[in-house]
C-alpha cells in the first residue's frame, strides 16, 4: 500500500480542524500549498520531534474537479444532510481540510498560520477550531472518548482504502461535523442517566452490559456490523473545544474511514433512529452545526498531484452558432435563421 497521510497518528494533546472553500482562481496556490505540505509540516515540528506534530489534508467532492485532471476517488461525494424527526446533521460548506495534531497547541497554532499565510486569499476560512485534551480523554460530557477505536492492524484495516479503489489506495475518507453541547441540560440528569444516553459507565468508562444497554444509546446506535456480522470500525479523533466566556461548549467529530458508507451509516442511525430507537439520545444535548466530508489521499499523491483541469474554453469559443445547419438535420437553424422553418 502507498504510503498514507499520517492518519493513525500517535496520541495528541492539541489539535487545530481548519476548513477552507477555494476562491475561483485559487487552485494553483492551493494545489502549491498541498504539495509543500511535508515541508511546512518539518519546517515547525521538526526541532520538537517528542512533540510529534502531523497534519492530514482532506479534499472535498466540489473542489477535486477544480484541482485535479483524471479520476475521483470511488465514494467521494458532497456530505448527505440527514434531517430526522427532532435532529438535523447539516451540510456546511468545505473545500479542503487541514487536521494538525500534536502534544503542543503552538505547534498547530503556527502550522496553521504558515499554512493561512501561504494560501493567503485563494482560500477562505469556513471553520477554524482549537481542540484540547481534556482530563483522562474526556469529553465535556464528562465520559471517556475515543476507547472502542480499532488499533494496530484493525485500524489500518478500517481507515485505509486499498484494492476496491487501487488508483486511490493508501487514502481514507474523513468525516467532520462541530457539535455544541447544552451542558445545563446534560448535567441536570443524573450521572446514571447520563451512562444510559451514552452507553457506558462514567467513572469506570465500561460498556453497559447487554439488557441495561438502551438501543438508543450513543454505543448502541454506533455499533454497526457487515453483512457477515463483522463489526465496521472506523478511528475518531474527537476534541473537546470551547469558549467559558460565551458559554460554549464543544465537540470537534472527526472519523475517518476505508468507505464513507460506514460513518453515513452511524449518522443515519444517530439522526434517523434505528428501530426501536427514533434517534441517539446524545442528540438531545448535541447540534451539530456543521457537517463536511473529504477524502485524504496518500503521502505520494499530494507529493505528485495529477495535472491540473484543462481551463475552461471562454463561452464563445466553446459554443459556437453555427452558420448554416446541414440540410435536413432537423434543426431550428438558430443562428441567422437560414434554413428555418417557416
Ligand atoms: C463511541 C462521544 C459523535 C461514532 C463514543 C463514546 C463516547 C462518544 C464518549 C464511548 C467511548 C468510545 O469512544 O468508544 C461522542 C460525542 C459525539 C460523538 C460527544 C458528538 C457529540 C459521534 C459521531 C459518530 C460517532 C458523529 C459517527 C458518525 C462513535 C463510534 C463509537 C463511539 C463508532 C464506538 C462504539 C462502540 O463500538 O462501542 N462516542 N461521539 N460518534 N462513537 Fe461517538
Amino acid at each position: 500500500m502507498p504510503e498514507p497521510q499520517p492518519v493513525l497518528a500517535p496520541p495528541a494533546t492539541a489539535a487545530v480542524f481548519l476548513v477552507v472553500t477555494v476562491a475561483p482562481g485559487g487552485e494553483d496556490t492551493v494545489r502549491d500549498v498541498l504539495t509543500d505540505l511535508p515541508a511546512l509540516q518539518r519546517a515547525v515540528g521538526f526541532g520538537a520531534p517528542d512533540d510529534r506534530l502531523t497534519c492530514v489534508a482532506g479534499i472535498g467532492a466540489a473542489v477535486w474537479g477544480r484541482l485535479f485532471q483524471g479520476p475521483r476517488p470511488a465514494g467521494l461525494h458532497p456530505f448527505r444532510e440527514l434531517a430526522g424527526e427532532r435532529h438535523r446533521a447539516v451540510a456546511t460548506p468545505g473545500d479542503v481540510l487541514f487536521h494538525i495534531r500534536s502534544r503542543r497547541m503552538d505547534l498547530c497554532f503556527e502550522l496553521a498560520r504558515r499554512l493561512c499565510t501561504r494560501l493567503g486569499d485563494s482560500v477562505a476560512v469556513a471553520d477554524e477550531v482549537h481542540g484540547f485534551k481534556y482530563y483522562d480523554m474526556r469529553d465535556l460530557l464528562g465520559f471517556v472518548d475515543g476507547t472502542e477505536n480499532p488499533v494496530g492492524q484493525a485500524a489500518g484495516a478500517a481507515v485505509f482504502t486499498g484494492a476496491e479503489d487501487p488508483r486511490f489506495a493508501g487514502g481514507s475518507y474523513v468525516m467532520v461535523q462541530k457539535y455544541l453541547h447544552d451542558l445545563d441540560a446534560w448535567e441536570a440528569l443524573s450521572t446514571e442517566e447520563q451512562e444510559r444516553v451514552i452507553g457506558r459507565t462514567k467513572l469506570g468508562n465500561t460498556e453497559l452490559p447487554e439488557g441495561r444497554q438502551p438501543g438508543d444509546s450513543h454505543v448502541a446506535l454506533n455499533t454497526v456490523t457487515g453483512p457477515d456480522g463483522e463489526e465496521r470500525e472506523v478511528v475518531r479523533d474527537n476534541m473537546p473545544f470551547g469558549s467559558v466566556g460565551e458559554g460554549e461548549f464543544g465537540t470537534y467529530f472527526i472519523g475517518y474511514a476505508r468507505e464513507p458508507g460506514v460513518l453515513e451509516e452511524m449518522l443515519e442511525n444517530m439522526f434517523l433512529g434505528r428501530a426501536p430507537a427514533a434517534y441517539d439520545r446524545i442528540l438531545d444535548f448535541s447540534t451539530a452545526v456543521t457537517g463536511c466530508l473529504f477524502f485524504a489521499p496518500a503521502a505520494g499523491f499530494l507529493d505528485d498531484l495529477p495535472d491540473r483541469p484543462a481551463a475552461p474554453r471562454p463561452a464563445a469559443a466553446a459554443d459556437p452558432v453555427p452558420d448554416a445547419p446541414a440540410a435536413g438535420d432537423g434543426s431550428l437553424g438558430i443562428g441567422g435563421l437560414k434554413g428555418a422553418p417557416v
